[in-house]
């Protein structure tokens, strides 16, 4: 977890704020997020485009062995951006090559830089051992993305402007202007509209780019789980048109697979560290107001008390009632419980649910010939991340014609 001041990340806008602030930006960032189409047809379209880069990419690799994580990447951020920035961004301009760049930089300089949360005093080593500095560049570097994204699309001057569908900045500022109006102190005013942005992009990246590579690492390891899937997507939607939200009804046993890639992934095992604002008993523990709490989700998720004794294998058919259809325990909480859950939880659902339904309509995910099995070894930065691999992602699409 970040030492927010230390590294020059204010506490503003919604993933590190709390009290008043933190209720008003939480509360309109969810309603902008439905507004936007969480859910909806709008918003499945502009993911689908998005889709369709990755696929086009990964095709044109024809079959070559290759890492997916940067192509996955781009498409997943662009999602995000696009939402956040009203319109979609070209893969190869600049700035948000160098938004995503600043963003993998603060995910994966976390470890380091967190023991300056228990020792402050580390702060005045010489060098940059604990990654302070390039922390403090890609908060820096984050910004000023987040800046481009919140230019006002009316601003006929501003690059891209007139292009923009409507932008959660835009929403954004619409609420400001509606406090103001009914004399309300606007605590939705431009910086926290920006720290917002910095958030959106940074939680909305990683952790669903992580999970759909865990799963693509996942089903490397198990063939037969590939198959199985192959042959409910064949049988249910064939090779004709693209795989919609309307089909997850139809597709339990991919639903499985990507539930069981969420659990035992646990791509955010420790939520994020949050401070008790008043004295807390927790079963027999006494936590005193003050204290820093770190919620670890590992041990809900990989508990054999709840899941059995084969809780740290991969193996969706927990997630299929006996008639085939899902099965949804409460214990699966990868988005954290409470009133800090994850709120792009929809969003999340959505990508995750398309990009691995288009993927894997498309592709089958083979080993390289000669490599032996990746690791199936996190690496951990702010969230647990496969270790790099490389897959050949052979066209189902050439083989039908
Ligand atoms: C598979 C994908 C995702 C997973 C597993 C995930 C998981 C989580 C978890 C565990 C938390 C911490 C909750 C807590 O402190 O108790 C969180 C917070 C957060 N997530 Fe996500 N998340 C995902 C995707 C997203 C997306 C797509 C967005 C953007 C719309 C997003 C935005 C946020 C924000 C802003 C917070 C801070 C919330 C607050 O402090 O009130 N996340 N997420």
């Amino acid at each position: 977890m970040y030492p927010n001041q230390v590294i020059g990340m204010e506490d503003i806008g919604i993933g590190f704020s709390s009290g008043q602030l933190w209720q008003e930006t939480r509360s309109a960032t969810m309603s902008i997020l439905k507004e936007l189409g969480v859910g909806k047809t709008v918003l499945q379209e502009r993911i689908q485009e998005d889709i369709e880069f990755l696929l086009e990419r990964l095709v044109k690799l024809g079959g070559q062995e290759t890492d997916i994580w940067h192509l996955v990447n781009l498409s997943v951020s662009n999602v995000i951006c696009s939402i956040v920035a009203g319109e979609r961004f070209d893969y190869s301009d600049k700035q948000f090559n160098d938004g995503i760049m600043h963003a993998n930089q603060l995910a994966s300089c976390a470890k380091e830089v967190a023991a300056l949360n228990f020792l402050p005093i580390l702060r005045h080593l010489p060098g940059d051992l604990l990654k302070k500095k390039r922390i403090q560049e890609a908060v820096q570097g984050l910004k000023r993305f987040a800046e481009f994204c919140c230019r006002d699309g009316n601003d006929e001057n501003a690059p891209g402007a007139g292009k923009q569908k409507e932008s959660f900045a835009a929403c954004f500022r619409r609420r400001q202007r509606e406090k103001l109006a009914s004399g309300t102190v606007a605590l939705l005013d431009e910086e926290n509209l920006k720290k917002t942005v910095m958030d959106l992009i940074g939680a909305g990246t990683e952790a669903t780019l992580s999970t759909i590579t865990w799963c693509v690492l996942y089903l490397l390891h198990n063939p037969h789980v590939q198959v199985k899937i192959h042959e409910e997507m064949d049988r249910e939607i064939g090779f004709g048109r693209k795989p919609t939200l309307a089909d997850k009804t139809k597709l339990p046993y991919l639903q499985a697979v990507i539930k069981e890639t969420q659990r035992l992934a646990n791509v955010t095992p420790f939520s994020i560290m949050r401070v008790t604002r008043e004295d807390v008993t927790v079963g027999d523990y006494f936590i005193p107001k003050g204290t820093g709490v770190i919620p670890n989700l590992d041990t809900v998720l990989h508990n054999p008390d709840i899941w059995g004794a084969d809780a740290n294998q991969f193996r969706p058919a927990r997630f299929l009632n006996a008639d085939g259809t899902v099965r949804n325990p409460e214990e699966f909480i990868p988005f954290s419980i409470g009133r800090r859950n994850c709120p792009g939880t929809g969003l999340a659902q959505m990508e995750l649910f398309l990009f691995l339904a288009s993927m894997l309509q498309r592709f089958e995910f083979v080993l390289p010939n000669g490599r032996a099995l990746p690791t199936l070894e996190e690496t951990f930065g702010l969230l647990a991340v496969p270790a790099n691999f490389k897959v050949c992602c052979v066209d189902r699409f050439a083989e039908t014609t």
